[in-house]
């Protein structure tokens, strides 16, 4: 049975894909650029997406999971409108940083990797962002939150919070 892709319509979710694949030729080396613009345009990338981009060129789903599954940039999941980023090198790691991490997820109910049920935020662990002399460090999108404690994380969050 041929994929919609090749029938030439897509449903309505899918319909993004279109432009898109106008901007690429049918070949695999287009690909990871496909991939990124699709998880621009989705936030993430969800398997009916990523069937359709198989689909169009020529490739199993597996193919794709692959190189997927081999980028950290690419997400399977959805991700919160803001992404929270936690050192955890070891100068943050010895300043406290564990205890920050703590609070977050106590704070958002959530571990280190999920994102939280109303999508506002997804929580993350990175080795060192190059700011150690403030230590310990999260980021929050772009801003990053310097000499952090437990006890700052409720005002931090709530510069994010709606
Ligand atoms: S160890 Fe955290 S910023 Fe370097």
């Amino acid at each position: 049975m041929p994929c919609s892709c090749e029938e030439n319509k897509l449903d309505k979710y899918l319909e993004p894909l279109n432009k898109i694949f106008d901007k690429y030729t049918k070949d695999e080396k287009y690909l990871i650029p496909i991939l990124q613009d699709a998880q621009d345009e989705y936030g993430y990338l969800p398997e009916e997406v990523l069937k359709e981009i198989a689909c169009k060129l020529d490739l199993s789903l597996s193919q794709v999971f692959g190189v997927v599954t081999f980028y950290s940039q690419f997400h399977l999941e959805p991700r919160g409108e803001n992404i929270i980023r936690v050192c955890t090198g070891t100068a943050c790691h010895v300043r406290g940083g564990a205890e920050v991490l703590d609070q977050l997820k106590q704070e958002l109910n959530i571990d280190s990797g999920e994102t939280t049920e109303d999508l506002e935020f997804t929580l993350e662990t990175v080795a060192c962002i190059g700011a150690c002399g403030l230590a310990p460090v999260i980021m929050i999108n772009d801003d990053t939150y310097g000499r952090m404690n437990s006890k700052k994380v409720p005002e931090v969050l709530a510069n994010y919070q709606k």
